[in-house]
């Protein structure tokens, strides 16, 4: 990858760990690190907790001034008012969000959010001075009727055509084929460099190369410690956005170690 983009790990934790939970699981992940002298400049480490447990994972990184950043798994695409049960970008922020994760496809799925919702939360979450993290990726059908790469990049053209480069120079694009999403059939490398690589071209057309080589392109679905070296040494492949293995704190940290390894 170039040298320019420092890869990411992400752990999206979905529905688990409640906030007392959380605040084990960060000293944890942090101590190991901190044992492994791990190099944050070399590979960051985000998580993505309930929104019930931000404000816990605030008070902890900023006490102890913890290099981890963290996030939410989606936002309102309003700014305040009348919407039960919603939690805006502007909080987020207050909470020291650095990433706010937009379209996960179980958000697809179970949630009314479609593209131009989608485009919504993007413009939310960057005009709240966060980056969201854009998934995208193929079902199992797309894949079987071979146009899994057009389906992606024209998710990705379809939320990103109206962003000003300084807006799309802020994106985070998470490729998570939703047939590998806890299934345990992780993408080959060389499928999620092709997809990487789709997405990149997609950008440097509509952006220009300077966007285009800096946005950062995560791999997402059933990633372990054991397929993480792999997927990392693809050119295009600039860290992952972990599920399942993020809820393991000594997985975790493996393969944030096992990412800076093979980054340089
Ligand atoms: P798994 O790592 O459990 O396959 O989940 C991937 C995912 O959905 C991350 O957002």
């Amino acid at each position: 990858m170039e040298a320019t983009r420092i890869p990411l790990v992400a752990g999206n934790w979905k529905m688990n760990f409640d906030h007392l939970e959380a605040t084990y699981f960060v000293q944890k992940l942090t101590w190991l690190l901190r044992d492994a002298h791990f190099d944050y400049t070399r590979c960051e480490v985000a998580l993505m907790p309930s929104f019930t447990s931000l404000r816990s994972v605030q008070v902890l990184v900023e006490a102890d001034k913890l290099r981890i950043r963290y996030g939410a798994q989606s936002v309102s695409v309003t700014t305040q008012g009348a919407f039960t049960g919603d939690v805006s970008a502007d909080m987020l922020a207050r909470l020291g969000c650095s990433y706010v994760i937009v379209g996960h496809s179980e958000r697809r799925k179970y949630h009314p959010e479609d593209d131009a919702n989608i485009v919504d939360q993007v413009r939310a979450v960057l005009a709240a001075g966060m980056r969201p993290i854009l998934c995208v990726g193929e079902s199992f059908e797309e894949r079987r009727q071979g146009i899994e790469l057009e389906f992606a990049v024209g998710q990705v053209r379809d939320v990103t055509r109206d962003l000003s480069d300084t807006q799309a120079s802020q994106l985070i694009i998470a490729y998570e084929p939703v047939w590998a999403i806890g299934t345990g059939m992780v993408a080959t490398p060389q499928t999620a460099q092709d997809a990487a690589q789709a997405f990149r071209d997609e950008l440097r057309e509509s952006f220009g190369a300077q966007v285009a080589d800096s946005v950062r392109i995560l791999y997402g679905g059933s990633v372990t410690s054991g397929n993480a070296s792999q997927l990392i040494e693809q050119k295009d492949v600039d860290g992952f956005l972990i599920g399942g293995a993020s809820l393991d704190v000594e997985e975790l940290s493996r393969i944030a170690r096992l990412t800076v390894k093979k980054t340089r």
